[in-house]
Protein backbone atom coordinates (compact mmCIF):
# COMPACT_ATOMS: atom_id res chain seq x y z
CA UNK A 1 0.00 0.00 0.00
CA UNK A 2 1.31 3.25 -0.80
CA UNK A 3 2.57 5.96 2.32
CA UNK A 4 1.38 9.36 2.39
CA UNK A 5 3.27 11.05 5.06
CA UNK A 6 2.59 14.40 6.37
CA UNK A 7 6.10 16.22 8.36
CA UNK A 8 4.43 19.71 10.28
CA UNK A 9 8.16 20.22 10.91
CA UNK A 10 7.53 23.28 13.94
CA UNK A 11 3.93 24.09 12.97
CA UNK A 12 0.65 24.07 15.13
CA UNK A 13 0.05 24.21 18.50
CA UNK A 14 -1.79 21.30 19.99
CA UNK A 15 -4.85 23.60 19.76
CA UNK A 16 -4.19 24.40 16.16
CA UNK A 17 -3.74 20.34 15.88
CA UNK A 18 -6.96 19.66 17.26
CA UNK A 19 -8.38 21.81 14.75
CA UNK A 20 -6.60 20.54 12.05
CA UNK A 21 -7.24 16.73 12.80
CA UNK A 22 -11.23 17.69 13.33
CA UNK A 23 -11.30 18.84 9.65
CA UNK A 24 -8.81 16.09 8.21
CA UNK A 25 -10.63 13.20 9.72
CA UNK A 26 -13.54 14.06 7.55
CA UNK A 27 -11.61 14.93 4.50
CA UNK A 28 -10.20 11.46 4.56
CA UNK A 29 -13.01 9.44 5.91
CA UNK A 30 -14.15 7.22 2.62
CA UNK A 31 -9.87 6.71 1.69
CA UNK A 32 -9.36 2.99 2.12
CA UNK A 33 -6.57 2.07 -0.27
CA UNK A 34 -3.77 4.32 1.16
CA UNK A 35 -1.89 4.34 4.50
CA UNK A 36 -1.84 8.25 6.00
CA UNK A 37 0.68 9.17 8.37
CA UNK A 38 0.57 12.77 10.37
CA UNK A 39 4.05 13.76 11.96
CA UNK A 40 3.03 16.60 14.54
CA UNK A 41 5.54 18.23 16.67
CA UNK A 42 6.28 16.40 19.71
CA UNK A 43 4.05 19.15 21.78
CA UNK A 44 1.05 17.76 19.65
CA UNK A 45 1.11 14.46 19.93
CA UNK A 46 -0.40 13.68 22.96
CA UNK A 47 -3.54 15.33 21.63
CA UNK A 48 -3.12 13.58 18.07
CA UNK A 49 -2.48 10.50 19.58
CA UNK A 50 -5.57 10.59 21.24
CA UNK A 51 -7.93 12.01 18.44
CA UNK A 52 -6.07 9.49 15.65
CA UNK A 53 -6.36 6.26 18.42
CA UNK A 54 -9.65 5.03 16.50
CA UNK A 55 -9.07 6.08 13.04
CA UNK A 56 -7.35 4.99 10.13
CA UNK A 57 -4.60 7.39 10.64
CA UNK A 58 -0.95 6.64 11.93
CA UNK A 59 0.75 8.61 13.87
CA UNK A 60 4.90 9.53 13.57
CA UNK A 61 7.45 11.63 15.69
CA UNK A 62 9.94 13.61 13.39
CA UNK A 63 13.05 12.54 15.35
CA UNK A 64 13.54 10.50 18.50
CA UNK A 65 16.52 9.68 21.21
CA UNK A 66 18.28 6.06 20.67
CA UNK A 67 18.53 5.79 24.40
CA UNK A 68 15.98 4.59 26.70
CA UNK A 69 16.30 6.94 29.42
CA UNK A 70 18.73 8.50 31.18
CA UNK A 71 20.45 12.35 31.36
CA UNK A 72 20.17 13.81 28.05
CA UNK A 73 18.25 17.12 28.42
CA UNK A 74 16.03 17.94 25.69
CA UNK A 75 15.33 14.60 24.08
CA UNK A 76 12.45 12.13 23.87
CA UNK A 77 12.72 8.78 24.21
CA UNK A 78 11.45 5.52 21.76
CA UNK A 79 9.05 4.63 24.89
CA UNK A 80 7.49 8.24 25.50
CA UNK A 81 6.47 8.21 21.80
CA UNK A 82 5.28 4.73 21.64
CA UNK A 83 3.27 5.58 24.76
CA UNK A 84 1.40 8.28 23.10
CA UNK A 85 0.33 6.05 20.21
CA UNK A 86 3.36 6.91 17.60
CA UNK A 87 4.37 4.33 15.49
CA UNK A 88 6.74 5.92 12.45
CA UNK A 89 9.84 7.70 13.05
CA UNK A 90 11.43 10.45 10.77
CA UNK A 91 15.19 9.66 11.07
CA UNK A 92 17.74 11.48 9.29
CA UNK A 93 15.56 14.41 7.93
CA UNK A 94 17.70 16.81 6.00
CA UNK A 95 17.02 19.69 7.93
CA UNK A 96 18.40 17.32 11.20
CA UNK A 97 21.21 16.74 9.48
CA UNK A 98 22.16 19.60 8.13
CA UNK A 99 20.99 22.25 11.01
CA UNK A 100 21.25 19.95 13.89
CA UNK A 101 24.45 18.32 13.24
CA UNK A 102 23.51 14.66 12.89
CA UNK A 103 25.67 12.22 11.95
CA UNK A 104 24.99 9.40 10.16
CA UNK A 105 26.43 7.34 12.96
CA UNK A 106 23.46 8.92 15.18
CA UNK A 107 21.28 8.16 12.52
CA UNK A 108 22.25 4.29 12.44
CA UNK A 109 21.68 3.95 16.09
CA UNK A 110 18.37 5.90 16.15
CA UNK A 111 17.18 3.27 13.25
CA UNK A 112 18.57 0.31 15.13
CA UNK A 113 16.85 1.46 18.23
CA UNK A 114 13.17 1.97 16.32
CA UNK A 115 13.97 -1.58 14.86
CA UNK A 116 14.52 -2.81 18.43
CA UNK A 117 11.14 -0.93 20.07
CA UNK A 118 8.78 -2.01 16.98
CA UNK A 119 8.71 1.50 15.71
CA UNK A 120 8.66 2.03 11.85
CA UNK A 121 11.57 4.17 10.79
CA UNK A 122 11.78 6.46 7.69
CA UNK A 123 14.84 6.86 6.97
CA UNK A 124 15.52 9.87 4.85
CA UNK A 125 18.21 10.52 2.43
CA UNK A 126 19.21 13.13 -0.30
CA UNK A 127 21.61 15.22 -2.11
CA UNK A 128 22.40 18.98 -1.66
CA UNK A 129 22.71 20.95 -5.02
CA UNK A 130 26.66 20.54 -5.09
CA UNK A 131 26.41 17.06 -5.11
CA UNK A 132 23.71 17.07 -7.79
CA UNK A 133 25.75 19.27 -10.22
CA UNK A 134 28.60 17.44 -9.39
CA UNK A 135 26.99 14.30 -10.48
CA UNK A 136 27.23 12.87 -7.00
CA UNK A 137 23.52 12.19 -6.12
CA UNK A 138 23.48 8.45 -5.93
CA UNK A 139 26.81 8.32 -4.32
CA UNK A 140 25.81 10.86 -1.34
CA UNK A 141 22.53 8.84 -1.41
CA UNK A 142 24.32 5.20 -1.36
CA UNK A 143 26.65 6.09 1.20
CA UNK A 144 23.82 7.61 3.39
CA UNK A 145 22.22 3.89 3.08
CA UNK A 146 25.44 1.84 3.74
CA UNK A 147 26.08 4.21 7.14
CA UNK A 148 22.58 4.61 8.02
CA UNK A 149 21.36 0.91 7.91
CA UNK A 150 25.26 -0.05 8.97
CA UNK A 151 24.54 -3.70 10.67
CA UNK A 152 20.87 -4.16 9.75
CA UNK A 153 19.79 -6.85 7.39
CA UNK A 154 17.12 -7.96 5.58
CA UNK A 155 14.71 -4.91 5.96
CA UNK A 156 12.06 -6.00 3.87
CA UNK A 157 8.74 -4.39 5.68
CA UNK A 158 9.96 -3.25 8.50
CA UNK A 159 11.28 0.31 6.89
CA UNK A 160 10.78 2.66 4.62
CA UNK A 161 13.05 5.65 2.64
CA UNK A 162 12.06 8.60 2.18
CA UNK A 163 14.54 10.57 -0.91
CA UNK A 164 14.59 13.73 -0.06
CA UNK A 165 16.93 15.85 -2.80
CA UNK A 166 17.75 19.08 -0.17
CA UNK A 167 17.71 21.57 -3.46
CA UNK A 168 13.88 20.40 -3.47
CA UNK A 169 12.66 21.03 -0.16
CA UNK A 170 10.55 23.82 0.56
CA UNK A 171 11.85 25.60 -2.43
CA UNK A 172 9.18 25.12 -5.05
CA UNK A 173 10.78 23.27 -7.66
CA UNK A 174 10.59 19.60 -7.07
CA UNK A 175 12.67 17.02 -8.76
CA UNK A 176 11.25 15.94 -12.43
CA UNK A 177 8.93 12.28 -11.34
CA UNK A 178 11.77 10.73 -13.81
CA UNK A 179 14.46 12.28 -11.96
CA UNK A 180 12.92 10.50 -8.33
CA UNK A 181 12.49 7.20 -10.44
CA UNK A 182 15.53 7.21 -11.22
CA UNK A 183 17.05 7.45 -7.67
CA UNK A 184 14.15 5.09 -6.62
CA UNK A 185 15.02 2.46 -8.66
CA UNK A 186 18.61 3.11 -7.21
CA UNK A 187 17.68 2.47 -4.04
CA UNK A 188 15.32 -0.55 -4.50
CA UNK A 189 18.63 -2.14 -6.55
CA UNK A 190 20.75 -1.37 -3.36
CA UNK A 191 18.25 -2.46 -0.66
CA UNK A 192 15.85 -4.78 -2.11
CA UNK A 193 11.90 -4.38 -1.08
CA UNK A 194 11.96 -1.37 0.39
CA UNK A 195 9.26 1.23 0.44
CA UNK A 196 10.87 4.54 -0.92
CA UNK A 197 8.95 7.69 -1.19
CA UNK A 198 9.53 10.87 -2.55
CA UNK A 199 10.12 14.07 -0.68
CA UNK A 200 10.26 18.05 -1.72
CA UNK A 201 7.89 20.35 -2.77
CA UNK A 202 4.97 17.89 -3.58
CA UNK A 203 1.74 19.52 -3.99
CA UNK A 204 -1.98 18.84 -4.77
CA UNK A 205 -0.75 19.49 -8.25
CA UNK A 206 2.23 17.37 -9.05
CA UNK A 207 1.30 14.56 -6.64
CA UNK A 208 -0.23 12.51 -8.99
CA UNK A 209 2.52 12.42 -11.41
CA UNK A 210 4.96 11.40 -9.00
CA UNK A 211 2.90 8.37 -7.74
CA UNK A 212 2.24 6.91 -11.41
CA UNK A 213 5.98 6.47 -11.24
CA UNK A 214 5.91 2.52 -10.76
CA UNK A 215 8.83 3.18 -7.78
CA UNK A 216 7.26 5.96 -6.14
CA UNK A 217 5.91 4.30 -3.30
CA UNK A 218 4.48 6.99 -1.38
CA UNK A 219 4.78 10.49 -0.46
CA UNK A 220 6.71 12.48 2.36
CA UNK A 221 4.86 15.93 2.51
CA UNK A 222 6.06 19.16 4.20
CA UNK A 223 4.16 22.70 3.50
CA UNK A 224 1.51 21.29 1.63
CA UNK A 225 0.59 19.23 4.56
CA UNK A 226 0.04 22.21 6.42
CA UNK A 227 -3.02 22.27 4.98
CA UNK A 228 -6.08 19.79 5.71
CA UNK A 229 -7.66 20.09 2.35
CA UNK A 230 -4.29 20.43 0.19
CA UNK A 231 -3.14 17.46 2.08
CA UNK A 232 -6.34 15.66 1.86
CA UNK A 233 -5.94 15.88 -1.59
CA UNK A 234 -2.46 14.70 -2.00
CA UNK A 235 -3.72 11.70 -0.29
CA UNK A 236 -6.54 11.34 -2.53
CA UNK A 237 -4.18 11.36 -5.28
CA UNK A 238 -2.82 8.12 -3.84
CA UNK A 239 -6.30 5.90 -3.84
O1 LIG B 1 9.89 15.98 5.08
C1 LIG B 1 9.21 16.69 4.12
C2 LIG B 1 10.00 17.73 3.48
O2 LIG B 1 11.28 17.96 3.88
C3 LIG B 1 9.54 18.33 2.23
O3 LIG B 1 9.14 19.62 2.56
O4 LIG B 1 7.92 21.70 2.24
O5 LIG B 1 9.25 20.73 0.35
O6 LIG B 1 7.15 19.61 1.08
P1 LIG B 1 8.32 20.46 1.48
Amino acid sequence: MKLIAGNWKMNKTPSQTREYITKFLELVRDVKNTEILLCPPFTSLCVAGEMLKDSHIKLGAQNCHYEEKGAFTGEISLSMLKELGVSYVIVGHSERRWLFGETDEMINKKVIACLEKGLRPILCVGEKIEDRNAGMTLKVVESQLKLGLSGLEDLAGKIDIAYEPIWAIGTGTPATPEDAQFVHRFIKEFLGDVRVLYGGSVSPKNAKDFLSMPDVDGLLVGTASLDPESFAQIVKASE
